[in-house]
């Protein structure tokens, strides 16, 4: 047991990831010892359902925490080690809109990629900035382990409007398929492999898999199978994800085999899918039911009964939350930079040379050796024309999206809808950025 004991919030606290994330958290006492846990939320309705029931899951079982649930930045962000955010501003009402709005013009609609992605990030940026600044003012040595997507355009921002601050912009995707590629090569979890990955967030690639202790070559037996089956298990054990199970899940996990042969030097990510299968992504699209629906319906209404019948009882003794397995890396994250480990995580970080022939400005996906003073990335080298190509196309999508949020700049964001791989042309791009503009007068600033 270490002695320093941490004091964190939890930004977007009525979120559906908020109780598993707690549950890990209890599960971790032993290398990460909390003395406080605070959830901060902006709609206190939604965060008290979450908060009511993760208060008596803590109380009994490390009643040594304190913890309270608040709406006010000071009392949230005042006395604090680690903010860990996954908000998502405009809610599940705004994200059907970021679907549901494209296949109106048979472009695909997702959270974080193509319009939706697009949409999305000129929301969360704002918020996001919020959150870094209020941190700053109340607990300036804090850092801020940030998942809230679409977390590449919140990258890019905070990289230019907070250059200073103390973020690190992480994503669950690649940690979740290496458990599913551990159990494909036969090993019992993810820590049994080792790898070397790059991209952008959502938009990367596998170069390496190897065995931890032997160094064997696991790519061709992993790619074996993806090919065949895509990333999809006939079960799944271990840390291979119960987060990602859902029928629309599969399908994306399955669809892996059939852009992953396009590269047989490396392995895809699954959000790739949206970008080389767009047509197929389309054609398997219900605008009447999106991933929201799917969401709300089973995701959503699962957290929040659990959490009604939690404090109804009095008790979480009989709770069905489990540990969120895959949320593991943001206490691997908190205690790389508690302890200066150096442990190995895949971040979204400044080039800066890491990627030898890419822009150096652009916010990247690779390893970084994490220490008290934050990641330091490791040489990636020269990347192949094809991922180099796309990779390029989809970092300017993102940077004019920030362009556009800063400069208010209409011609900006038409450029970036233009320019998604999603997008097949100008005036498709104008009539969804127009009806964008409609659906998100709350919460984008005002274009010119
Ligand atoms: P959710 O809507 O259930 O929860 C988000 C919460 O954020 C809500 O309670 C909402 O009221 C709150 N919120 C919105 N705007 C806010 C603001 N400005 N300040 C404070 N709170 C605010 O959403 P969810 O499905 O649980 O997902 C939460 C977030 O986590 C999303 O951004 C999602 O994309 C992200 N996420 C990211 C990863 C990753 O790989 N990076 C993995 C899982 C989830
Ligand atoms: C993956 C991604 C996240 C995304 C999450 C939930 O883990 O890495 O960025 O937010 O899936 O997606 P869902 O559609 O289930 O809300
Ligand atoms: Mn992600």
């Amino acid at each position: 047991m270490q002695d320093k004991k941490f004091s964190v919030v939890i930004a977007g606290g009525g979120s559906t990831f908020t109780p598993g994330i707690v549950m890990m958290l209890l599960a971790h006492q032993d290398r990460f010892p909390l003395r406080q846990i605070k959830f901060y939320d902006n709609d206190p309705d939604r965060q008290k359902i979450v908060a009511d029931a993760c208060e008596i899951i803590i109380r009994e079982r490390a009643p040594q925490i304190k913890f309270l649930a608040t709406t006010d930045p000071e009392t949230a962000f005042t006395d604090i080690d680690f903010v860990l955010a996954h908000i998502r501003v405009g809610k599940y009402e705004m994200r059907s809109k970021d679907e549901k709005i494209p296949l109106k013009y048979g472009v695909l609609g997702q959270e974080t990629c193509g319009p939706g992605g697009i949409a999305y990030g000129m929301r969360s940026i704002g918020g996001v900035v919020e959150i870094v600044h209020y941190m700053e003012k109340y607990s300036p040595n804090a850092w801020m382990l940030n998942y809230s997507n679409p977390a590449a355009i919140v990258a890019e921002a905070t990289r230019r409007l907070c250059p200073n601050s103390r973020i690190l912009n992480i994503c669950d995707m690649p940690i979740d398929i290496e458990g599913k590629m551990a159990q494909i090569a036969g090993r019992e979890s993810l820590h049994d492999i080792e790898w070397k990955y790059f991209g952008l967030n959502h938009f990367g690639w596998w170069t390496s898999i190897k065995d931890k202790k032997t160094g064997e070559d696991l790519m061709p037996k992993i790619r074996d199978y993806v090919w065949k089956h895509g990333y999809n298990l006939k079960y799944i054990k271990g840390d291979a994800g119960v987060q990602h199970v859902d029928p629309s899940w599969q399908v994306t996990f399955e669809m892996v085999k059939g852009f992953a042969p396009l590269d047989p030097n490396t392995l895809p990510n699954t959000y790739l899918k949206y970008y080389l299968c767009q047509d197929d992504v389309v054609a398997h699209s219900d605008i009447k039911h999106t991933r929201t629906d799917e969401v709300i319906e089973g995701r959503e209404k699962e957290v929040f009964t659990e959490c009604r019948r939690i404090a109804a009882a009095g008790t979480a003794k009989e709770t069905s939350f489990v540990v969120d397995a895959h949320a593991v890396y943001i206490v691997d994250l908190a205690t790389a930079i508690a302890y200066n480990t150096k442990a190995n995580m895949l971040l979204i970080v400044p080039n800066e040379g890491a990627i030898e022939n890419f822009d150096p400005t652009a916010m990247v996906e690779i390893p970084c050796l994490v220490g008290s003073d934050g990641p330091e990335p490791l040489v990636v080298g020269k990347i192949p024309q094809f991922q180099k190509g796309m990779m390029e196309q989809q970092v300017s999508v993102e940077k004019l999206t920030v362009d556009a949020w800063i400069e208010h700049s209409y011609l900006k964001l038409w450029q970036a809808l233009t320019l998604s791989k999603t997008v097949p042309s100008a005036k498709v791009a104008k009539l969804i950025l127009d009806d964008l503009i409609e659906a998100n007068k709350d919460f984008w600033p005002e274009l010119k």
